[in-house]
C-alpha cells in the first residue's frame, strides 16, 4: 500500500507540475505577437500537456483508485476529496480547449485572465492535500 501511496503522491506531482505551468504558457503566450514566439509556445504547451501532464493526470487517477477500492480506505474526506478532484478532472479538460485554441490562433483572452485561472488548481491543491493529511472531516 505504501509503494502505491509514494507512486500516487509522484504522480500527483508530475500532473501539478503542468496544471502550474501550462496556463502560465497561455500568459505569456496571450501577450506574444510575433510569429517565431507564438510557434515555440504552441510546441510548449503541445509537450507539456501530452507528454507530462495528461500522463501524470491519468496514473495519479488510477492509483488514487487504487487505493481506495484495494485498501478499503473511506470516510467524509475522501467523498470531499473526490469532488475537488471531480473540479480538477474539469481543469485540465478545460486546458485542453484553450490548448485547442491557441493551437488554431483562437485565443480571445487577455494575459490577466489566464493569471487568475493560474490560480485554481492551487487553491484546490491546498485543500487536497489539508484534507487528507489532517483529515478534519472525517
Ligand atoms: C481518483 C482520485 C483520487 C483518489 C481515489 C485518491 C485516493 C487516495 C487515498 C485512498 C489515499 C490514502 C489516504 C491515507 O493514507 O490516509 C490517498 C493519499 C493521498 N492522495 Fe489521493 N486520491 C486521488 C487523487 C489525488 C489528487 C488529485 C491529489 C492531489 C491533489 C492527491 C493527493 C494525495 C496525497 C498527498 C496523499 C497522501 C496522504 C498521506 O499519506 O497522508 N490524491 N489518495
Amino acid at each position: 500500500m505504501l509503494w502505491v501511496k509514494a507512486f500516487h503522491i509522484i504522480f500527483m506531482v508530475t500532473w501539478f507540475a503542468g496544471l502550474f505551468y501550462l496556463p502560465r504558457l497561455f500568459v505569456y503566450h496571450a501577450m506574444s505577437e510575433d510569429a517565431a514566439s507564438i510557434a515555440r509556445f504552441k510546441i510548449m504547451e503541445r509537450k507539456l500537456f501530452y507528454g507530462i501532464m495528461t500522463p501524470g493526470g491519468v496514473i495519479t487517477l488510477a492509483l488514487g483508485l487504487w487505493l481506495w477500492l484495494g485498501f478499503d480506505f473511506s470516510g467524509a474526506w475522501l467523498t470531499v476529496k473526490l469532488a475537488l478532484v471531480v473540479v480538477l478532472i474539469a481543469y485540465h479538460l478545460y486546458c485542453a480547449k484553450l490548448l485547442f485554441d491557441f493551437k488554431h490562433d483562437r485565443n480571445t483572452r487577455s494575459h490577466v485572465w489566464y493569471r487568475w485561472f493560474n490560480e485554481l488548481p492551487v487553491l484546490i491543491l491546498i485543500a487536497i492535500v489539508i484534507l487528507v493529511v489532517v483529515k478534519p472531516v472525517f
